[in-house]
């Protein structure tokens, strides 16, 4: 379609890749530019999101990949594959920050547009297995969406075609080497970029947690368990206790609501009862969370 000397040096890649692009847009329907934009947009941010989490590529925290992966060791039908996994837990998030923003980047800009699309698919698709398998009903998890809004894309870009094209040109591998090298430099960019952990009255290696006088009876106080996870301490008339707020289904943040008087689980919906020993109210959640040893001493609440 375009000759390489129709344009001097460099040029010769850059222009016709920048009028594909222009009319790959112009040329779709109104409703798979919009599945198209959501799609591409949300990977990046997805990427984003994991390159400047300081928990992600650590073994603690609750969006520590290494946790997530021991979770889906438990649940998903494939447990053994991630079971193995686990020790290689720095290295899978990498690959996955890398093609999250790969993904993302390619969907935008035109590049191998149908292997990004069907390549988005198996990602969402492997995310489901992983993560959202036992997610009942299944609407509430996202991966199952995703993995249907990449198949619609992919369906439109493969169109009547009988025969799907994944030759690579010269062009085309000089694309795909921009795009990895895009990608390398947002994670970069992300982990120069780390969001400040969540800020907490006391310290892991502190065992005094917080004075009893400043801890009103019926209130709650946040503080980093010895463990690394963040954890939660109740005060009631009847004493003190804490949980972790690890949510024991597949390890994302719980928060404690005081108008429900429980502790909500925002990813699938699991609901704890934090005055019955944590015990699961609802949701896919398989067991209490994890109840954690505090007493008075003195004038302080301190771990035991
Ligand atoms: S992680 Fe699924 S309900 Fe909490």
């Amino acid at each position: 379609m375009f000759a390489i000397y129709d344009y001097p040096c460099g040029m010769s890649i850059v222009k016709p890749h920048i009028r594909a692009l222009v009319s790959s847009w112009r040329a779709q329907s109104p409703s798979i530019r919009l599945i198209r934009l959501w799609l591409g947009v949300t990977w990046i941010y997805g990427g984003w999101d994991k390159a400047t989490d300081p928990n992600f590529l650590g073994k603690v925290g609750a969006t520590s990949l290494a946790k997530q992966l021991a979770g889906y060791s438990k649940t998903s039908p494939l447990g053994f594959v991630f079971q193995h996994l686990i020790e290689r837990a720095t290295l899978v998030g990498v690959i996955v920050m890398l093609s999250e923003f790969a993904l993302g980047l390619a969907t935008l800009l035109w590049i191998a547009p149908t292997f990004i699309a069907f390549s988005g698919f198996t990602m969402s698709l492997g995310l489901w297995i992983a993560a959202t398998w036992h997610v009942k009903p299944y609407f509430l998890g996202s991966d199952t969406a995703y993995a249907v809004l990449w198949l619609a894309y992919f369906l439109s870009l493969v169109g009547k075609r009988r025969k799907i094209e994944l030759n690579l040109d010269r062009r085309g591998a000089i694309r795909i080497g921009a795009l990895g090298v895009a990608s390398g430099f947002a994670t970069l960019l992300g982990r120069n970029f780390a969001k400040t952990p969540a800020t907490t009255n006391t310290t892991a290696t502190a065992n005094q947690l917080i004075k009893v006088a400043d801890l009103e009876v019926g209130k709650t106080h946040e503080f980093v368990a010895p463990g690394g996870e963040p954890a939660i301490l109740f005060r009631t008339k009847n004493g003190v206790f804490a949980y972790s707020e690890i949510c024991t289904h597949q390890g994302c943040t719980v928060a404690y609501s005081p108008s429900d008087k429980a502790l909500l689980c925002p990813c699938h919906g699991a609901v704890y009862d934090p005055f019955n020993d944590a015990k699961v109210l609802g949701g896919p959640a398989p067991a209490p969370l994890s109840k954690i040893k505090v007493a008075i001493e003195g004038s302080w609440i301190v771990l035991v």
